[in-house]
């Protein structure tokens, strides 16, 4: 008889987003992430956006380099998607479907955000991309850094250098609390999935906060065998 008591299916992965403007620090607490939850035992992988596959990387470098901006934004928004539906086929929907805690540096807030509301594409055409693009893989959580504006860009360009701002970082002060306010209304129209860490913290209390969001998402997957009572008593 087969056995059917503690038989679980396979561990679904975790998919998490980190979102934001320039400067936000997100980069270090994704590391910072990983490191945590590979020391707790879970398999980690770790990406970004525009990239991250190798369909992505190439078309990455013509986003940022400012190559495809003379097209105008449509054309930007439709690479952006292009890159992220290799990266969702190739790299992030195996990994989940392997149990992998993927964590990934932007994803399509930032498309909603960027194209949508500073590039001012109309709602349903940034919706239909998305759609295509992500094709049904959703974080589960996506963790927003809020930043006032001035200081992000502050932060941006010192790490870059004065001479060499990308094609989005050259934008002025009022986009970028324009972008800022928009990440805060997808968190609060999706509070399930969305969490707003203040990022002008210590970075330590910073890692803290977001690991304490992703962690509770955890434990069932981890472990999905233990029945509840069993659990808790
Ligand atoms: P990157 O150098 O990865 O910067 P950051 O550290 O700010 O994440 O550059 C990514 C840039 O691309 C960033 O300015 C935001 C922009 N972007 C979009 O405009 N739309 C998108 O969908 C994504 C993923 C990024």
């Amino acid at each position: 008889m087969p056995k059917r008591d503690n038989t679980v299916s396979p561990a679904k992965g975790l998919f998490v987003t980190f979102e934001g403007g320039e400067g936000a620090g997100k980069s270090t607490q994704l590391r910072l992430l990983a490191e945590s939850l590979r020391a707790r035992g879970f398999t980690v992988l770790t990406t970004r956006e525009p990239g991250g596959s190798a369909g992505a990387e190439a078309v990455r470098h013509v986003l940022l380099s400012g190559a495809a901006e003379a097209f105008g934004v449509r054309m930007e928004a439709i690479l952006f998607a292009a890159a992220r539906s290799d990266h969702v086929e190739e790299v992030i929907r195996p990994a989940l479907e392997s149990g992998t805690v993927v964590l990934c540096d932007r994803f399509m807030d930032s498309s909603r955000v960027y194209q949508g509301i500073t590039g001012n594409l109309e709602p349903s055409f940034v919706e239909s991309l998305e759609r295509v693009a992500i094709n049904g893989v959703v974080p589960d959580r996506t963790v927003i850094f809020d930043l006032p504006a001035s200081i992000g860009l502050e932060r941006a360009q010192r790490r870059a250098g004065d001479d060499n701002p990308d094609r989005f970082e050259k934008e002025r002060l009022e986009t970028h609390e324009k972008r800022r306010e928009a990440f805060l209304d997808i968190a609060r129209n999706d509070p399930a999935r969305c969490r707003v860490v203040d990022a002008t913290q210590s970075v330590d209390a910073i890692a803290a906060e977001v690991l304490a969001h992703v962690e509770a998402l955890l434990p069932q997957r981890d472990s999905p065998g233990i029945p509840v009572e069993e659990a808790s008593s």
